[in-house]
């Protein structure tokens, strides 16, 4: 598909769009959630074919929930079908599937199909997809403190010894590389509590094509100016 050489390890995407996507065909908010789903289907098969190890996506902020009640319960609706299609694929797919967020405030069947996932898929060689849901950068720092915290109370972490590192095992998606490319599609340019840790050296894309749109030529756009960037990680 590429004649890249320089191909990012790990992919983060801010799939934006969706409402605007569907409010231009008339259609409700959700119907561009669904439409998103789906392109993401077809992006991780584009993304595993270029060689990408692993694709991290923001499928619901920990601020969502203060959206339209119909539109949170669409969200949640179409996560219960997306995950029960990926377990019911999971037999002759080779894509292992990890979440990131609290997990604890879904209900305890979506959870279970969450554990479910994460077990089928435990062992697989194939892309490692991340989905982020009921997540949040800044939750995600105050949770990683929380135990940290926990651990110093109970004696077993030196808090004269905290250090990056500490820290970092706790965090949601630890042992997972940081991503080095951040694609954000739907023209915002912003993180939006995504990622506020892992992000710190990533390249930023930002795509004017909503999310449902954003194709595999849109993401090899991205991959072709990722490419060309030149990564000094604070150096010279
Ligand atoms: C932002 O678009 C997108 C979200 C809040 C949710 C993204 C979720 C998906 C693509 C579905 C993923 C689902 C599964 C099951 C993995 P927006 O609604 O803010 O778009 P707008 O800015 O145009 O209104």
């Amino acid at each position: 598909m590429s004649d890249l050489v320089n191909i990012p390890q790990h992919i983060a995407i801010v799939m934006d769009g969706n409402g605007r996507w569907a409010s231009k065909r008339l259609l409700p908010h959700n119907a561009g959630h669904r439409a998103g789903a789906q392109n993401l289907r077809t992006l991780s098969e584009a993304v595993e074919k270029l060689g990408v190890a692993h694709l991290t996506v923001y499928a619901l902020s920990t601020e969502n929930w203060s959206r339209p009640e119909k539109e949170v319960q669409g969200l949640i609706k179409l996560m219960h079908e997306y995950f029960q299609q990926y377990i019911d694929d999971s037999k002759k797919n080779n894509m292992r599937m990890s979440f990131i967020g609290d997990i604890s405030r879904f209900e305890p069947d979506l959870q279970q199909k969450i554990e479910t996932l994460r077990t089928l898929t435990r062992n697989k060689t194939g892309l490692h997809v991340t989905l982020a849901i009921n997540y949040g950068g800044r939750d995600e720092l105050v949770r990683a403190a929380r135990k940290l915290a926990q651990d110093a109370a109970n004696g077993t972490v030196d808090p004269a010894h905290i250090n990056e590192e500490a820290l970092v095992r706790r965090l949601d998606g630890f042992p997972t590389p940081y991503p080095d490319l951040l694609i954000r599609t739907g023209g915002e340019k912003r993180i939006s509590n995504f990622l506020l840790w892992q992000l710190a050296y990533a390249e930023m894309y930002f795509s004017d094509v909503l999310f449902p749109d954003f194709g595999v030529k849109d993401l090899q756009a991205a991959l072709d100016w990722y490419g060309g960037r030149s990564r000094r990680f604070g150096g010279r």
